[in-house]
């Protein structure tokens, strides 16, 4: 005899409640009985893009909740790496349906346009929601109408991103995570003083050049020398932690000296089997930044081209508000902003042979 399954069959309609999903398509205009063929198509991936919101946030909410811990370990950082990825893939995605979105016209969206005053994408909650998850800080935000972006929401929603705002975002739990990067010392080996030691020989060495060159009279190698001092100075003042708490306070910069510090070690010996994965990490926290930022544009690019210079719905100035939290909007920034510290492979401080197998396979390490 068979045994009986102890799970109950399902089907495809119930399990994926598409009935409720169909379903769920009110055409305002077909309300006030003026019917506008294309208003399906804007309800539809305005529905479509909050679902997608809705992964979005089931990953950050794990990535987030992995890193909370004061212990990371290597596998830990591979799943983080991993969701990460997918989440890059689906913003993706979204920048992509904007194409879809515009294959309605500007005069098609008229036909409906009046309809749904003062309904907005401003007014999403999981959109918000993404942001705060990530990092934004409000005091960062981009306003119109000196307006909170959170009244837009009712009390138990302000709630919910109030707590989220007092709680630790990615941005602060990869700080966190980044100050605890054990390598940064190492025995006698101090990887800010060689680092520095090395930013100077490259420096003198470029100046040497410029003084030996048969190319250049007197002037253009003073010019020249004058160059090479600006950027060491500038490198010397980036690396001096009382001028870095000071950008901070100016809110120029966000990432604390010490973290920012692993963060360029981590860019600049990511050749080491043990700094793979973090670099990754990395690498994939500016990705989703590039591709919310590329959202931002296209969408404002969008509302260039449905309303040109009408405000929006929801009562801003429309395309010009939207450029501005393109612009402004970036979380990781300061992780971007490594690069300029970043030094050729070949100017880098070799390090001590007995610190180079600690950053082989078997290390175990606690970041
Ligand atoms: C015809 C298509 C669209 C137009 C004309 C449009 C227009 C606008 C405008 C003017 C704003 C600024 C706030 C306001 O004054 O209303 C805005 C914000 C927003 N829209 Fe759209 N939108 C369109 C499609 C979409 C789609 C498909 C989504 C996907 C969810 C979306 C999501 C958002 C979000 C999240 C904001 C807030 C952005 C921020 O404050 O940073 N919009 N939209």
């Amino acid at each position: 005899m068979q045994s009986k399954s102890k799970y109950a069959s399902i089907h495809y309609n119930s399990y994926l409640q598409i009935d409720k999903i169909t379903s769920s398509q009110n055409l305002r205009s077909e309300e006030f009985g003026n019917a506008a063929h294309e208003e399906m198509l804007f309800i539809i991936t305005h529905q479509v893009y909050e679902l997608w919101f809705k992964q979005i946030i089931h990953e950050l909410d794990a990535v987030k909740s992995d890193f909370s811990e004061n212990k990371v370990n290597e596998g830990t950082i591979g799943i983080a790496v991993g969701r990460l990825n997918r989440v890059i893939e689906i913003f993706k995605l979204l920048v992509q349906q904007i194409g879809v979105m515009e294959t309605m016209t500007p005069l098609d969206f008229l036909d409906f346009r009046n309809y749904l005053f003062p309904a907005s994408g401003f007014q999403s909650f999981q959109f918000r929601t993404i942001e705060v998850m990530l990092g934004l800080k409000k005091e960062r935000r981009v306003t119109y109408n000196n307006k909170a972006y959170e009244l837009e929401f009712s009390s138990a929603q302000q709630e919910v991103l109030q707590k989220l705002e007092a709680g630790k975002s990615l941005f602060t739990c990869i700080e966190e995570w980044l100050e605890r990067t054990p390598f940064l010392e190492f025995g006698d080996f101090q990887f800010i003083n060689a680092y520095k030691a090395s930013v100077e020989q490259m420096h003198t060495k470029e100046k040497e050049s410029i003084t030996k060159s048969d190319y250049l009279d007197e002037e253009g190698k003073q010019m020249r020398i004058k160059m090479v001092e600006d950027t060491q100075s500038y490198f010397l003042n980036i690396m001096n932690e009382d001028v870095h708490l000071e950008l901070i306070s100016q809110g120029k910069i966000k990432l604390s000296y010490k973290a920012t510090i692993a963060a360029l070690f981590i860019n600049l010996y990511r050749d080491e089997p043990i700094l793979h994965q973090p670099f990754q990490l990395i690498s994939k926290l500016i990705e989703i930044d590039n591709q919310l930022t590329q959202w931002r544009s296209r969408h404002a690019q969008m509302v260039m081209r449905m309303l040109g210079k009408k405000v929006g719905t929801g009562g801003s100035s429309g395309h010009e508000y939207l450029a501005k939290t393109a612009s402004s909007h970036y979380i990781f920034d300061d992780l971007h902003n490594v690069s300029t510290l970043l030094i050729p492979r070949s100017d880098l401080p070799t390090l001590p042979d007995d610190f180079k197998r600690s950053l082989g396979f078997y290390f175990s390490s606690s970041i």
